[in-house]
């Protein structure tokens, strides 16, 4: 059965292969699906908070609330500063995070 030894190889590189494909998918693909503020509260909240006020502020009252749709598009997908980018994010989930915290951003302005 010399032939059993190159197949075992194989199978343990393919497990391999599938282990490492399933942990960077299983990272990468987390946000998958996820739209506004279920996006939002797995992806931003841990640094901005739940209201978008811990940490550097984008909520209500911020100096984010002075930038541009396409200015906070752009400050997700590439991280200003310390700020880790989000460059896998389609823009659909692009979009809907400048929803997210546009509504942040109004919701409790002068409550
Ligand atoms: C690891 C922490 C961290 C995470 C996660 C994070 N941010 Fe930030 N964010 C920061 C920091 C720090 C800054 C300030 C960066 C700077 O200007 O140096 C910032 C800045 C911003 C700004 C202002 C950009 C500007 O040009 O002033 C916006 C808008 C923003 N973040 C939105 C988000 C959104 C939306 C998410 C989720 C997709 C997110 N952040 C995730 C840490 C984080």
């Amino acid at each position: 059965m010399r032939s059993v030894f190159p197949f075992k190889r194989f199978v343990v590189f393919a497990a391999l292969i599938m282990l490492v494909g399933a942990l960077v998918a299983g990272c990468a693909g987390s946000t998958e699906g996820l739209l506004g503020q279920e996006l939002y509260n797995k992806s931003c909240e841990a640094c901005h908070g739940e209201d978008g006020l811990r940490g550097t502020q984008i909520g209500a009252g911020s100096a984010a609330a002075e930038l541009t749709d396409r200015q906070i598009r752009g400050a997700i997908s590439v991280g200003p500063g310390s700020m880790p980018g989000f460059p896998r994010l389609t823009s659909e989930q692009l979009d809907s995070l400048v929803e997210y915290v546009r509504e942040l951003q109004a919701g409790s302005d002068g409550g």
